[in-house]
């Protein structure tokens, strides 16, 4: 299984990939966003020049950048844009199209798919994303999506907050779901973010469909555990995650115990 860093901030990019074991970036428009931020501090930043650090230290591992249009054409220009211009400097660029590009007022539900179709044709990796359902997952791999981005915390979140139950961001949701009286809470027939990468595996693996399950938007360590079980290609996941999946208290206590007993 593939761990791949959510994150678009430098520092943080460097820290994982100083590690040896990361082997992705995935950025979204809200990581970028937030990272410019946090580096800004009243600095300009130039906004090519930071693509290329992320490009350069990732080098030899694909790195995701996603699209901010819409419509059919214009995702796949921008997308092919984006591809040439940032492609050459380390042959590691993959592109994220919304699976669907339909906003409110704007039904447009299979412009994303043809884009895709067209930047494979293309020769453009494509990581399909803002997935939340496996039906939504096999249209894009149909379509020739690499990847496919599944965004297992969110849709917990969501479960929880159309069954007004209460969460904090970093809090466990159990893989089999919650139960109300007899009844599990789910969305359309999906219990878990979890489960929403078990049974999308258990579809591609079924059909053998060649295209990379990646689990994201993960919020825990044992969600982390869990989405592996669940047969996840990939994980991408927040620095913090990283660091609360390596430790452990019995560690570091028996750490402690073994350094004070050295004779
Ligand atoms: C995945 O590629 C997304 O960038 C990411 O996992 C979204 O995570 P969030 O739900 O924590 O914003």
């Amino acid at each position: 299984m593939k761990l791949f860093l959510d994150s678009a901030n430098l520092k943080e990019i460097e820290e994982a990939y100083h590690t040896g074991i990361i082997n992705g970036v995935t950025t979204n428009p809200s990581l970028m966003k937030q990272a410019l931020a946090d580096k800004k501090k009243g600095k300009k930043i130039d906004l090519t020049d930071y693509i290329q650090e992320i490009l350069t230290i990732a080098k030899g591992t694909p790195v995701s950048l996603e699209v901010k249009e819409t419509e059919e054409k214009a995702m796949v220009e921008e997308a092919l844009s984006l591809f040439n211009q940032f492609n050459p400097i380390a042959n590691n660029v993959y592109i994220k199209i919304p699976v669907n590009s339909s906003l409110k007022g704007k039904t447009r539900p299979f412009d994303s798919l043809k884009a895709i179709k067209t930047l494979v044709q293309a020769n453009v990796p494509i990581n399909a994303t803002l997935i939340f359902t496996p039906e939504q997952a096999l249209m894009a791999a149909k379509a020739g999506a690499r990847i496919v981005s599944l965004f297992a915390g969110r849709l917990d979140d969501y479960i929880r907050i159309q069954h007004g139950i209460g969460f904090e961001k970093s809090d466990y949701f159990p893989a089999e779901g919650i139960k109300k009286g007899d009844l599990h809470v789910q969305d359309n027939g999906l219990v878990s973010g979890v489960d929403l990468v078990s049974k999308c595996s258990h579809i591609f693996r079924m059909y053998n469909i060649k295209c990379e399950i990646l689990a994201a938007s993960t919020r825990n360590s044992r969600q982390l555990r869990e989405f592996a079980l669940a047969g996840a290609h990939i994980a991408t996941v927040p620095l913090d995650v990283f660091k609360a999946a390596i430790s452990h208290p019995k560690t570091i206590e028996g750490l402690t115990t073994f350094l004070e007993d050295v004779p």
